[in-house]
């Protein structure tokens, strides 16, 4: 088997610490990687500012790239966020969340396994705020046909494709009419087209309390850009947290697979960091390049580590160093 390359984004959060151990632990595994590591983030401060065309232009060629979470700042005067135009510069359009268990890990639900497809490319992500007048700020909510379409008959494929048979559309078309209405029209009009798929219509307020309360209801959720950011982390909750959910954003010419990770106050450069959760979008990226004996090892390994409980970092209730779990997941392989 051939190495295959792909593009590694550490950024500026904890893949800073974490991508290295990730990299050798890909390779104990018998992964296939010969990675290309680019800069992005908060880090390169040259007039390219946060994200260098070079980073950009390293996941159009490789078409396949993994990356941690990048600082995005909040208030006006700042940056807008690398990772959101990212997902706009390489038309990234679907943005795929797994809520699954991970063995070992303590949750709120065992058994739960249903994922969250969002839209990437607009909504109020469309990052077209204004103000009017002193005091007074609008901020534009963007739907159009032709990405709610793209996004629903994605879903649609995806469930097709995965064997799951129900679908939710999340929306708020009670309050935004002409957008959530024409989001949740156009979710309809690709739904007559998959009869196999059982359709429901889901206000957003009303998933979030369905979804605390009795999440095995859901199996594929459908959402805009900020609803589906929202379900996402409430999903990550339900089954544990940080570790056991990663990202995908996909679009017809590439996938990047992300470290769904927050920031890390304290915690950067301290080996204190839990190396899961660049772990996990490292095994399904594994799995995408058809390399699914090391992705197998490389989660059982990480499970064992998890179900043993002796060597796990502080958030997960131990008390180990990064390095020291790094180095038990490997003696685990
Ligand atoms: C995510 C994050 C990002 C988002 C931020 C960091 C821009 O929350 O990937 O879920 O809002 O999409
Ligand atoms: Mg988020």
């Amino acid at each position: 088997m051939s190495a295959r390359k792909v593009t590694l984004i550490p950024g500026d959060l904890i893949g800073r610490d974490l991508a290295g151990p990730m990299t050798e632990l890909v390779a104990a595994a018998g992964g296939q990687v010969e990675w290309e590591w680019v800069e992005a983030g908060a880090d390169c401060t040259g007039e390219e500012g946060p994200l260098p065309p070079a980073c950009i232009e390293s996941v159009r060629r490789n078409g396949v790239a993994l990356k941690g979470p990048l600082r995005t700042p909040e208030g006006t005067g700042s940056y807008e966020s690398p990772s959101v135009v990212m997902r706009k510069a390489l038309g990234l359009y679907a943005g795929v969340r797994h809520v699954r268990n991970l063995e070992g890990l303590k949750s709120r639900y065992p058994n739960l396994d249903l994922v969250i497809i969002r839209e990437n490319t607009e909504d109020v992500y469309a990052g077209l705020e204004h103000e009017v007048h002193p005091g007074v700020v609008e901020s534009i909510k963007v739907v159009t046909r032709a990405a709610s379409e793209r996004i629903f008959r994605f879903a649609y494929r995806y469930a097709r494709n995965h064997g799951r048979r129900r679908l939710a559309i999340v929306h708020k078309a009670n309050i935004m009419k002409r957008s959530d209405g024409l989001f949740l029209e156009v979710g309809r009009e690709v739904a007559a087209h998959y009869p196999d798929v059982e359709t429901r219509e889901i206000i957003v307020d009303n998933a979030c309390m369905q979804m605390v309360t009795n999440p095995y209801q859901f199996d594929v959720v459908v959402a805009g850009n900020l609803y589906g950011d929202i379900l996402s982390d409430l999903g990550a909750g339900l089954v544990g947290g940080i570790s056991a959910v990663w990202g995908l954003d996909q679009g017809d010419d590439g996938v990047v697979f992300e470290a769904i990770h927050g920031r890390v106050p304290g915690l950067l450069g301290s080996d204190r960091l839990n190396p899961i959760p660049m772990l996990l979008p490292a095994i399904r990226l594994l799995e995408h390049l058809g390399q699914q004996a090391p992705a197998d090892r490389l989660q059982a390994a990480v499970e064992r580590v998890l179900t043993e409980g002796r060597v796990i970092t502080a958030d997960l209730g131990g008390d180990a160093r990064t390095s020291e779990m790094v180095k038990a997941i490997r003696e685990a392989l």
